[in-house]
């Protein structure tokens, strides 16, 4: 018999509390329950990291992560990383510039990795881009794309000199 808890937690800046099977994944939380179907799924145990998502800032495989372990926690899916619905997060844009993308299927993955990759080290070598998304597997652009559009980014996203 399956054991049901609610969990309280928080996803793209938006808080809920929901009853969920104790066996949940949060991958599938987000997808089933908030509709947040931006998060995709490859693989469905680790490897692939198509589910990658933001978990207290920190990326996270969301297949291996049930909805019970994120009570209180704050997470961050590709829904939730453009500063509104009008305007691109300047790591979208080098993506969208920089042809980082063929049919987008490990697209939320990389950037939410790049998201934390890129906060962490803000102007990486094209070697330490490679190793950052070495756990995301592409199986359309030969990645020639999609480190161009990371380094891209990077620049963009340094702050300016006043
Ligand atoms: S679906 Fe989670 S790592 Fe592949
Ligand atoms: S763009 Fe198709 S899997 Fe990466």
């Amino acid at each position: 018999m399956s054991k049901r808890r609610t969990v309280s937690l928080t996803v793209n800046g938006k808080a809920y509390e929901k009853e969920v099977d104790v066996r949940l994944t949060l991958a599938d939380f987000l997808r089933h329950e908030l509709r947040l179907t931006g998060t995709h799924l490859g693989c469905e145990h680790g490897v692939c990291g198509a589910c990658t998502i933001l978990l207290d800032g920190y990326s996270a495989r969301s297949c291996l992560t049930l909805a019970v372990q994120c009570e209180g926690r704050e997470i961050t899916t590709i829904e939730g990383i453009a500063p509104d619905e009008n305007t691109l997060h300047p790591l979208q844009e080098a993506f969208r510039d920089n042809h980082g993308l063929q049919c987008g299927f490990c697209t939320p993955g990389i950037l939410t990795t790049l998201l934390e990759f890129l906060r962490d080290n803000p102007s990486p070598t094209e070697e330490e881009v490679r190793v950052a998304i070495s756990g995301n597997l592409c199986r359309c652009t030969g990645y020639q794309g999609i480190v161009k559009a990371a380094l891209d980014a990077a620049k963009r996203m340094a702050p300016t000199a006043d």
